[in-house]
């Protein structure tokens, strides 16, 4: 799709691309890759262009926000306090074009910004050419990368026609890929010989089978903490033991992945439901006993917490936590039986990544 644009740049219209995939498909490194490959091949051509890539979970509260980064990625002399969403769009463009300069925007989990703003920046990006009409404007590429089609009916009539519904579909990694994935990651991270193929064969086999169903983030962090138990228990290899043990204990929805992109309040709200969870053993509890707890961690962390209940609601968007009502809100996706030793591994995970922080 973009093979040709470094031949002419200055001819390019922007071009959208959506990428659709499930969850752990590779969809959010492939594209951070791709920018990436592209703008080393522009750089040997001497042309100025640059990948911004931007995940909306992390950086879309809003439009001017989504802008303001933007702008400060692609043109960081220019000031972005005083001015409006659509300034800094037009500055952009007349940045580029003074600097010679190209763009791609990448664009990640645009459904988590559909469901959660209430403005609309599809509508703007994909026609940003026309803040320059007289000629291409200088972003060539909106990459824009969700999990499914869902987020489409929130979008409005213009918006769907200028993005198009035609998509590349990311399947989901089979077997024999997560296998390969999986050897090239442990060739990294452990000593040689400590991780078996049948060690790698076993984690491969139950992430490409449902439920995991190929997610690959699930089949990494299944050898990491599997690689973990084994450390802790003082074995020089990871057996397949140790890897059914987390697998039994730990499989959910839930990847460390998503606790570590939280906010650090949210985190501590996270820490604060699960341990209210755990002291009173059930699925659900009420948004007061949150609150006190988070009290209690607040003291203990001295970390001052405000807005409980915008972190709650904003888990509840990012499909963490399970919002029924005020008296009951629990963590998504966890079968009862495993509550406990699932809640337990969730206050592990959230303490060694605050106090990393
Ligand atoms: N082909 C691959 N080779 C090596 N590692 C990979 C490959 N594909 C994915 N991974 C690793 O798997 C993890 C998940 O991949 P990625 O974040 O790209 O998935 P995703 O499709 O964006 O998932 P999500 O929908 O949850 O955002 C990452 O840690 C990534 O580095
Ligand atoms: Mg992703």
């Amino acid at each position: 799709m973009f093979s040709d644009v470094l031949e002419n740049p200055a001819d390019v219209y922007l071009r959208p691309v959506q990428i659709i995939g499930g969850i752990g498909t590779g969809k959010t490194s492939t594209t951070i890759r791709f920018g990436e490959s592209l703008e080393s091949k522009a750089m040997e051509k001497k042309i100025k262009l640059k990948h911004v890539y931007v995940n909306l979970k992390l950086q879309g509260s809003g439009r001017t926000v989504l802008y303001r980064y933007l702008l400060e990625k692609a043109s960081p002399e220019i000031r972005t306090t005083s001015l409006s969403g659509d300034e800094m769009l037009y500055q952009l463009v007349k940045y580029l074009n003074n600097k010679n300069m190209y763009l791609m925007i990448s664009l990640d989990e645009i459904e988590y910004f559909m469901k959660h703003a209430t403005e609309h920046i599809i509508y703007d990006l994909t026609r940003i050419n026309e803040l320059s009409p007289e000629k291409p404007c200088g972003v060539i590429g909106l990459i824009i990368i969700s999990r499914g089609t869902d987020y489409y009916s929130l979008l409005e009539k213009s918006e769907m026609s200028t993005l198009g519904r035609n998509y590349i579909n990311f399947p989901q990694y089979s077997n024999l890929q997560i296998r390969d994935i999986l050897l090239a990651r442990s060739a990294e991270a452990f000593k040689r010989s400590a991780v078996s193929n049948d060690v790698i064969e076993f984690i491969a086999n139950v992430s490409a089978d449902p439920p995991v169903n190929g997610d690959v983030r699930y089949a990494l962090d299944l050898l990491l903490y599997s690689g973990n138990l084994a450390d802790n228990r003082g074995s020089e290899t990871v057996t397949l033991d140790h890897v059914r043990l987390v697998h039994g204990k730990v499989y959910h929805e839930i990847t460390s992945q998503d606790i570590l992109d939280l906010p650090n309040d949210e985190k501590i709200v996270l820490l604060a439901l699960a341990r209210t969870l755990k002291h009173k053993k059930s699925a659900y509890v009420s948004f007061e006993e949150i609150r006190n707890n988070c009290a209690l961690l607040s003291e203990e962390l001295k970390i001052k917490i405000e807005n409980i209940d915008y972190a709650i609601q904003d888990m509840g968007n990012k499909g963490i936590v399970n919002v029924k009502s005020i008296v009951q809100i629990g963590i998504s996706n966890v079968p009862t039986e495993d509550l406990i030793t699932y809640i337990d591994s969730i206050i592990d995970r959230v303490r060694s990544d605050l106090n990393e922080r």
